[in-house]
């Protein structure tokens, strides 16, 4: 349990460990490249530990300093082994919806496991490609729900996967991304169109290792290529962890925190535009350091008072991790928020829209949802209470952020969550706010 104080004003210059996304697929595209890859800034959370753990028991050799910087001798594509046992993914839907992908290529197939959370996610989403192409997945509830078995091994006549044209219903990274790693083994050229633009890091990590991608507005497609190539880069920093911190310095008046070399991609900045309209004055300095991410430092000026916003169905997937936190910001806006058909908030790690309007409503806010659209009345005076995080990371840390500004204490429980994505959010909020936070075991 957390204990969270009212901040007075918090300072300091942040460098986020590495973004989750590009972790994964650093682990991914590591793992399936001819050759010694080396990463620098790998994120060691427990999601990211969890593909990694997977492709070390399909025989991946994977070392680390202990400090971030991870050496993997690539398998090559076809260079991967059955793995003993089964592949436990536990919170995350990254590693088991990405191998999935992997998996649909191999000549043999793995199970798939996961926490109760992951194990109640949807995965016919992803399914359902794969099997037109030609891939076995069986599950729960016809392949639905993990424990899931997937791979290639009664393949009808076996041979190479067949490529498809998939339009999705939802814009989904991870879909996306699934199917086009599949594609990499199949005949043929395989195309994803999205009905939006989900974030492109599975494009740019498959041109950059050297696929043969083509892009073309919505639409993606992969060949069956040559070898991919090992590569080294450095990750810039996880702008999902860095956006609680940049709402904090947007709510506690006076703060002045700078972000070193975080990830600055367009698909991924929906929060920074909406901090924008908000009327928070992002400065950012971009670079484009080698590798296939762009990073900027970024400072920010929340001058005097915030303005509600309104999100769209549309930029949901630029934004969709940072909605948790765009609701705590409302709460402090002039107006009324509104965040629309978020239905995919109610499948991520928990029920996102129940979790932060039941947190939120007990420490005073005006929050409500109908259907699957939220509305947030502020400002409000928060006051300190005791919230849930249901098990999701990114709850927990967006309540101990509105903690920062509510009355008296607010006390966030069951946070083991956090190490999902990042472990030290505690540290350095307590590093930056001058011991905000106090940690004591729950009873
Ligand atoms: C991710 C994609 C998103 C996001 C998740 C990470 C990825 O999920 O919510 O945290 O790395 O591809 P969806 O693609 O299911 O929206």
């Amino acid at each position: 349990m957390a204990e969270i104080h009212p901040a007075k004003r918090l300072a300091g210059e942040l460098f986020f460990p590495g973004d989750k996304s590009l972790s994964h697929r650093a682990i991914i595209f590591g793992s399936l490249a001819e050759g010694t890859s080396s990463f620098t800034n790998v994120l060691e959370s427990e999601d990211c530990t969890r593909t990694r753990r997977a492709f070390e028991a399909m025989g991946v050799n994977i070392a680390d300093d202990g400090r971030g910087h991870w050496t993997i001798r690539g398998a090559g594509l076809r260079g991967l082994k059955a793995p003993k046992g089964e592949l436990y993914c536990g919170n995350s839907g990254t590693s088991m919806r990405l191998l999935m992908g992997v998996l649909a290529g191999q000549p043999f197939s793995a199970r798939l496991t996961g926490d109760p959370s992951l194990s109640s996610r949807p995965m016919r989403r992803v399914v359902d490609y794969l099997r037109q192409m030609g891939a076995t997945v069986d599950g729960r509830e016809n392949g639905n729900y993990a424990p899931l078995e997937a791979g290639a091994r009664r393949r009808f006549g076996g041979g190479p996967l067949r490529a498809i044209r998939a339009e999705l219903a939802i814009a989904s990274a991870q879909v996306k991304s699934a199917i086009l790693l599949a594609g990499l083994y199949a005949r043929g050229r395989t195309a994803v169109t999205e009905p939006m633009k989900s974030r492109d890091h599975t494009e740019r990590f498959l041109s950059y290792f050297g696929a043969d991608i083509l892009e073309n507005g919505l639409e993606v497609s992969v060949g069956a290529t040559a070898p991919l190539q090992a590569k080294s880069f450095d990750i810039p920093g996880d702008i999902s962890s860095a956006a609680f911190f940049m709402a904090a310095a947007a709510l506690v008046p006076g703060s002045d925190l700078v972000f070193r070399s975080v990830l600055w991609n367009p698909t991924r900045n929906g929060f920074i535009e909406a901090l924008k309209r908000m009327g928070v004055r992002v400065v950012a300095d971009e670079r484009h350091p080698k590798g296939p991410e762009p990073s900027a430092d970024v400072r920010l000026d929340a001058g005097s008072g915030l303005k509600a916003f309104e999100i769209g169905k549309e930029e949901l997937p630029c934004l969709i991790d940072e909605i948790p936190i765009l609701t705590v910001l409302a709460t402090q806006a002039e107006g009324t928020s509104v965040i629309r058909d978020a239905s995919e908030l109610r499948v991520k790690e928990t029920d996102r829209i129940r979790s932060m309007t039941e947190g939120l409503s007990r420490m005073g806010a005006r929050i409500a949802s109908h259907g699957d659209t939220l509305y947030i009345d502020g400002p409000v005076r928060l006051k300190g209470a005791a919230v849930e995080s249901f098990g999701d990371h990114r709850t927990a840390m967006s309540l101990a952020i509105a903690g920062l500004v509510a009355d008296g204490t607010t006390a966030v429980h069951d946070l083991d969550c956090v190490n999902t994505s990042f472990s030290g959010f505690f540290e350095f909020l307590n590093k930056i706010g001058d011991g905000v936070i106090i940690i004591r075991p729950s009873e």
